[in-house]
């Protein structure tokens, strides 16, 4: 077995495990619980498929969900393969491997190689802008159809299909929005992050594309793939339809992102796209102490739509499990704050303490409960330093020097100058979109444009001619 040539410091794997890294190569689907070695299976059928010389390393591409767990991946496929060759295979998160597809075939996706990227709060503004435009000015309305978009776009429906599926006054309305937001993002040659996606399919709709990345990609490994919506599920097997080298590894109980649209039904479904596929089912637990793993299966016991298979451990059971119900969010923090004191004081290391919560809004009582209770902690995955103002600002600034006809970055950037307000953007933004939609250009000609006068027009043509010689000097 491959495992003995390596230093790896890893125990071995068991049966099942065994069984699905070293099946031959062909749609493989891993169904497992939480803490079964998902993760190790996928590393290590990656690393066994080159081995093998089944495939190079260069062709192997592995896909996760968020940056984190590619950083994860990555760092497991370095330890087991050198970071030489981990190096040369394509691992990151599936909205990093789309865009990587749009980016080089900006044009056929129809936008410039230099299109930017809206994040969902940039999305949302330009939804409000959309919705505005038809007549209506609520912000519930407009988080509403920036959800239903962001749906309608993980199924691939476009504005029209999206017409056409209810007519109720309101859809109506929000198609007529749809299809103007669709055209800002244009006009600002932008993409929303789920377009990302939809072009990326829309790209390997075409031949010679497909016909490329399916030579390119001989063996695709998708993590957490329960997670996968209808477009992402479409991409991956597009990409795989030709060599059918698919390895997919997930828990049907484990779907997190029902919120945006991720369906277990892929997971479910990959038998029927792949009827020859093998389906291995990992059932021992790796990670939680007895009780955790029992706790666990009795609660997922409960879901509806799910393979057969029950999670166990030969683990002693640990610690019991407490439940503590609390009256309101403070209270529940408060509580949460002073068991994790308690710990602290018995020797407990503060890294060796998790605290988990739903979502971003739970955890503000949370972080004051742990201020008041000096308890030392660190917010994992928060955006921090990206979301603050000066960096957004600056960021607008950078985005406009590769893409002059980012409204949303000229938006944010130019009022910034003394005496430059939101009526001055919309007289330079629609200067510039009679023209060829340059806003740099249309600012450094500020003393043309209509309503622009005096000390106005000399602050926006500056900003303007500013911009414009840094972008040359790029
Ligand atoms: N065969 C094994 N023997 C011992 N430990 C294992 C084995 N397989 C996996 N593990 C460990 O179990 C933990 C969970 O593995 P991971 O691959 O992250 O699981 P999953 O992705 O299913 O949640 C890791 O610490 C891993 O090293
Ligand atoms: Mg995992």
């Amino acid at each position: 077995m491959a495992n003995a040539t390596r230093s790896s410091a890893l125990p071995p794997l068991d049966e099942c495990q065994r069984e699905a890294v070293t099946s031959p190569p062909g749609p493989l689907l891993v169904v497992a619980g939480a803490g079964s070695g998902k993760t190790r299976v996928l590393t290590e059928r990656a690393a066994w498929l080159c081995e093998q010389d089944l495939v190079g390393a260069e062709a192997v591409l592995v896909i996760t969900f968020t940056n984190r767990a590619a950083a994860e991946l990555r760092r497991r496929l370095g330890a087991l393969v050198g970071h030489g060759r981990a190096r040369q295979m394509t691992v990151g998160t599936i909205h990093a491997a789309c865009h990587g597809m749009v980016r080089r075939h900006a044009r056929r996706a129809g936008r410039t190689p230099r299109f930017s990227i809206y994040d969902p709060s940039e999305a949302r503004r330009l939804v409000t802008q959309a919705l505005s435009d038809e007549g209506v000015s609520d912000r519930r309305e407009a988080k509403a159809l920036a959800l239903q978009i962001g749906k309608a776009k993980a199924r691939l429906v476009g504005p029209e299909a999206y017409a056409a599926l209810l007519s109720t006054e309101r859809t109506q309305r929000f198609a007529r929005a749809f299809v103007r937001y669709e055209r800002y993002l244009a006009a600002s040659d932008a993409l929303d992050l789920d377009d990302l996606v939809v072009r990326a399919v829309a790209l390997l709709s075409e031949p010679d594309l497909l016909d490329g990345y399916q030579d390119r990609f001989r063996a695709v490994l998708v993590d957490e793939f329960q997670d996968v919506n209808r477009a992402q599920y479409e991409w991956i097997r597009r990409l795989a339809a030709g060599h059918r080298n698919l390895t997919a590894t997930g828990d049907d109980d484990q779907a997190i992102y029902r919120f945006r649209s991720a369906d277990v039904r892929n997971l479910l479904d990959f038998e029927r796209d792949f009827p020859d596929a093998r389906v291995v089912a990992l059932e021992r637990n790796y990670r939680s102490s007895g009780r955790i793993v029992r706790c666990a299966a009795q609660l997922a016991e409960h879901n509806e739509r799910r393979r057969r298979k029950r999670m166990w451990t030969p683990a002693p059971d640990g610690v019991p499990i407490a439940v503590v119900t609390a009256p309101d969010e403070r209270s529940e923090a408060r509580a949460t704050a002073a068991w994790c004191r308690e710990r602290l004081g018995q020797g407990v290391a503060a890294q060796a303490i998790a605290v988990l919560f739903r979502t971003r809004a739970q955890g503000t009582a949370l972080e004051d409960a742990l201020l008041e209770a000096a308890v030392p902690y660190r917010l994992v995955g928060s955006r921090g330093l990206w979301e603050t103002a000066a960096v957004r600002d600056l960021i607008a600034h950078l985005t406009l020097l590769v893409n002059p006809r980012d409204r949303l970055a000229l938006a944010r950037a130019l009022p910034l100058r003394k005496g430059v307000g939101a009526k001055a953007v919309e007289r330079v933004i629609v200067h510039g979109s009679e023209r060829n939609g340059d806003l740099v250009e249309a600012c450094a000609r500020a003393h043309t444009i209509v309503g622009l006068r005096g000390r106005q027009a000399d602050a926006v043509h500056e900003f303007g001619r500013n911009v414009r010689t840094l972008a040359e000097q790029l």
